[in-house]
């Protein structure tokens, strides 16, 4: 159900009323420990490590570090190519090795981001004076060193990020204006062939998207990039739905079970990769506000659970508001985690616990 804020304010009563009892000990059940027993491969987080005051932050990385709580972490911003090609065929792996060593001390999966992206590039990127063929293959060697040095390590690679407009066409970077439509699609090519190199095969290869999670032009749009894909004989297969909701205006159960259903009817694997679920104005912490926020996630992770195993897994992007992106890029705007900035979890947390044992919402 769709209302506003104030709405929710007067329909849930009065405010700052007690947060529920913690019904199990995180340590015991946590969310991945559900997950892994609903089916899914994990439930996960992004953590933005190293550099950061989260990697020393004992109380996050106790949270963190506990696989019964997060079974992959997908790193917010180390694998980018800022950080691992800073000037042309200059490589530096320091903080993408930093969160594959740290996961894997804790038996937690990392699904590696990005490859192909318009934003976060290096200024040689941004500055160059290219022709479709130079760029191409700066294109190319960025894939084949980051991917080949990462290996399998990774469980995945999110080949291109965020290439469609609201509309379906393809958006504007430096790969689309320089090599056109082809840079999609040799992207894939690339990181496939890097892959079999090394005999990694079994990595996976993802398009990672907003605005995909519903039914609608955009979400066709992936259909027909696959499709494309085929045609050329290039693997893709994933599709990761990025999730950054509203409070108040989740698409409905429906909608997100009957998009991920036809991602998967096209032979693919989905994830939700990057849920959160932002108030966008203040009060962030009011029980209506956290009630809805509840649902929220909860109508989320339910369309994982209920699309079945071919849903792999759900990535939340940060797991507390202390660290979370969204106030630095929309003003005025935050509280989307599933913990508060004390690290305090909140109704959103049991509702998705809720969700993962197929219960119904007891906090919503
Ligand atoms: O590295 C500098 C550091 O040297 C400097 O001191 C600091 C000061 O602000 O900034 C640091 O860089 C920041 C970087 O994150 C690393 O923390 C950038 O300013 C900041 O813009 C950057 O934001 C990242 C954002 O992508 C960039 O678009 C967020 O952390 C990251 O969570 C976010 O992640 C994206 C996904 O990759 C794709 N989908 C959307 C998602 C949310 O925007």
């Amino acid at each position: 159900m769709r209302f506003s804020l104030a709405t929710a304010a007067l329909l849930a009563g009065p405010a700052l009323a007690a947060p529920p009892a913690p019904r199990h000990d995180d340590k015991d059940v946590g969310l991945n420990a559900l997950a892994q027993r609903a089916g899914k491969l994990w439930f996960g987080t992004a953590a933005d490590i190293p550099g950061t005051d989260e990697t020393t932050d004992a109380a996050y990385l106790k949270i963190l570090e506990n696989p019964a709580n997060f079974g992959e972490i997908t790193p917010a911003n180390a694998m980018k190519f800022m950080y691992t090609e800073p000037e042309q065929n200059v490589f530096n792996y320091t903080g993408g090795d930093y969160v594959l060593n740290l996961a894997e001390r804790h038996g937690q999966r990392v699904r590696c981001h990005n490859l192909v992206w318009a934003s976060q590039l290096s200024d040689f990127v941004n500055n160059g004076n290219w022709t479709k063929e130079s760029l191409t293959a700066v294109m190319r060697n960025h894939i084949f060193h980051v991917v080949q040095h990462f290996g399998r390590r990774c469980y995945s690679w999110d080949v291109v990020n965020e290439a469609l407009n609201g509309d379906g066409t393809f958006s504007s970077s430096i790969w689309y204006d320089t090599i056109g439509e082809d840079y999609f699609y040799l992207a894939f090519q690339y990181a496939q062939e890097a892959l079999a190199e090394i005999h990694a095969n079994d990595v996976k290869l993802y398009y990672n998207d907003y605005g995909i999670e519903n039914p609608g032009t955009k979400a066709d749009a992936v259909h027909n990039l696959v499709k494309e894909l085929r045609k050329r004989d290039i693997r893709i297969d994933g599709i990761g739905l990025e999730s950054h909701f509203e409070v108040g205006f989740t698409p409905s159960l429906q909608d997100q079970l009957s998009t991920k259903q036809g991602y998967i009817a096209l032979g693919l694997d989905v994830a939700i990769t990057e849920l959160d679920v932002r108030f966008t104005q203040a009060p962030y912490y009011d029980a209506a506000g956290e009630k809805q926020q509840a649902q929220d996630y909860y109508t989320s992770v339910s369309s994982c659970i209920e699309a079945g195993p071919k849903c792999i897994g759900i990535t939340v992007w940060d797991f507390d508001d202390k660290y979370s992106w969204v106030p630095y890029t929309f003003a005025g705007q935050g509280g989307a985690d599933i913990y508060n900035a004390t690290l305090q979890a909140k109704p959103a947390y049991y509702a998705i616990a809720d969700a993962l044992q197929g219960k119904a919402c007891s906090v919503c």
